[in-house]
């Protein structure tokens, strides 16, 4: 049985059953539907890729805890949409110890679920399964007193699989490494090929080329590739503009690996040459990024490293003249939020915004430590609109953002996406290297 759901069944232990389903394909439009995403509560406790299937854990059961309900083989159906694992392959590929057809949950549900004290199960998800949870548990109400016996607490499993998440095994460890490895050959590719006149399609196709020809399922998010002014919108994913020298040319984009996302920002000259006011802020968000990856690690809190990043960055954006006061004023009024408005990182791994609670306590007062196992990004960000009336012409239209994904450790971290250079020298050297 898959580690993973070994740890979970010790969690929520012999008295509780769990119903966790996993994701529904998705209507893109009239009979086409979205590229299947496996809904990563699911896929991290089973490894079943499939739509349309509920998976029933029951811990107390010792022959048989892991029941998975899937859709059935249908020779027709597989013609027309791909192969389905059916019963047998739930069993013999994932470890199922029990299959049925997933039209079979309802009627199988009562013998499953009855007698145990506990049911973890998430309401407000799947609508459909949630009416035959509600189905299920009001008649058996009724019999109670007779003979049933149906869980008399429900409990979210959402965050017991979240903290599991948090921490990444060995296994997950690499593979995050190897989709790191695929995103940040893929910001090296666009480094090399970059030049004045190409639109911003042609980087984001050379980029998604890349990770797909090496392995990666696609993207890990809808990849943001702004030249000039582009860069100063947080989430610009129009990416349809042509590159100009003398233009920077800022990337966000990750690759989706076996599950597992990267994320990797960088920001380099479309024409191969920082100008000075570019590379006066680069150096400030550089700097800061560099400084954050260090705070990152054990003992540390996230808020630290969080304050510590508008700290720096207030401090740069004095000196380049953004802002005018005392650091501490400007801080407390904040003023840095003009040109600095987001965190500076997140965790990371099935989903590019991971899951674990970033607080201790549940009035979110106490800021979490970083604990080895956790992957968290470090992407601080300088963003001057071009309207800026209050900014030094120079800086106008300008937008930095450097994001590299580290791994928490015993004795300090990793960066997993250290292959692709952030230096700007080195940048320079490796874009104009024949
Ligand atoms: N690419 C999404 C983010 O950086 O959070
Ligand atoms: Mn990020
Ligand atoms: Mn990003």
């Amino acid at each position: 049985m898959r580690q993973q759901l070994k740890n979970f069944m010790e969690a929520i232990g012999k008295d509780s059953i769990a119903i966790i389903p996993a994701a529904h394909e998705v209507t893109r439009s009239y009979d086409t539907e979205f590229k299947f995403h496996q809904d990563p509560d699911f896929y991290y406790l089973t490894g079943f890729p499939e739509p349309d299937a509920i998976a029933v854990i029951n811990p107390s059961n010792k022959k048989n805890p892991f029941t998975l309900f899937v859709r059935s083989r249908d020779p027709l159906m597989e013609t027309w949409y791909g192969r389905r694992e059916g019963i047998d392959g739930a069993k013999k590929n994932y470890g199922a110890d029990k299959a049925f057809p997933i039209e079979k949950f309802e009627s199988e549900m009562a013998k499953l679920v009855n007698g145990h004290e506990k049911l973890y199960y998430r309401f407000g998800v799947d609508t459909k399964l949630d009416q035959q949870i509600l189905h299920y548990l009001s008649g058996q109400r009724i019999r109670r007193l007779k003979t049933a016996y149906p869980p008399h607490t429900i409990i979210d499993p959402t965050i017991l699989i979240h903290e599991m998440r948090l921490f990444k095994t060995d296994e997950e460890i690499d593979l995050m490494q190897k989709s790191a490895d695929i995103a940040a050959e893929a910001h090296i590719l666009a480094m090399q090929n970059v030049k004045p006149g190409m639109n911003e399609y042609q980087v984001e196709a050379m980029m998604e080329s890349y990770m797909r020809d090496n392995g990666a399922s696609g993207v890990a998010y809808n990849s943001i590739i702004g030249g000039g002014d582009n860069a100063t919108i947080l989430h610009y994913v129009e990416n349809n503009a042509e590159l100009k020298d003398g233009d920077l040319l800022l990337i966000d984009a990750g690759a989706q690996y076996k599950g597992y996302a990267s994320d990797i920002t960088r920001t380099f000259p479309v024409g191969g040459k920082f100008t000075k006011p570019q590379r006066d802020v680069y150096d400030v968000v550089l700097e800061t990024q560099i400084a954050c990856i260090e705070a990152t690690k054990k003992g540390n809190t996230i808020k630290q490293r969080h304050e510590l990043s508008i700290e720096l960055l207030t401090e740069g954006m004095k000196k380049l003249g953004l802002l005018k006061g005392k650091t501490k004023d400007l801080i407390k009024k904040k003023k840095f939020m003009k040109y600095y408005m987001h965190g500076v990182g997140h965790y990371l791994g099935l989903d590019v915004h991971d899951a674990g609670r970033y607080f201790t306590d549940a009035k979110a007062k106490n800021s979490r430590p970083f604990a080895p196992g956790m992957v968290l990004t470090v992407e601080p960000g300088l963003y001057i609109p071009p309207d800026d009336k209050d900014a030094p012409s120079k800086y106008r239209g300008i937008g930095i953002r450097i994001e590299d994904d580290v791994l928490v450790t015993e004795d300090g971290n990793l960066n997993l996406t250290a292959k692709v250079t952030k230096d700007a020298d080195e940048i320079e050297e490796l874009m104009n290297k024949k």
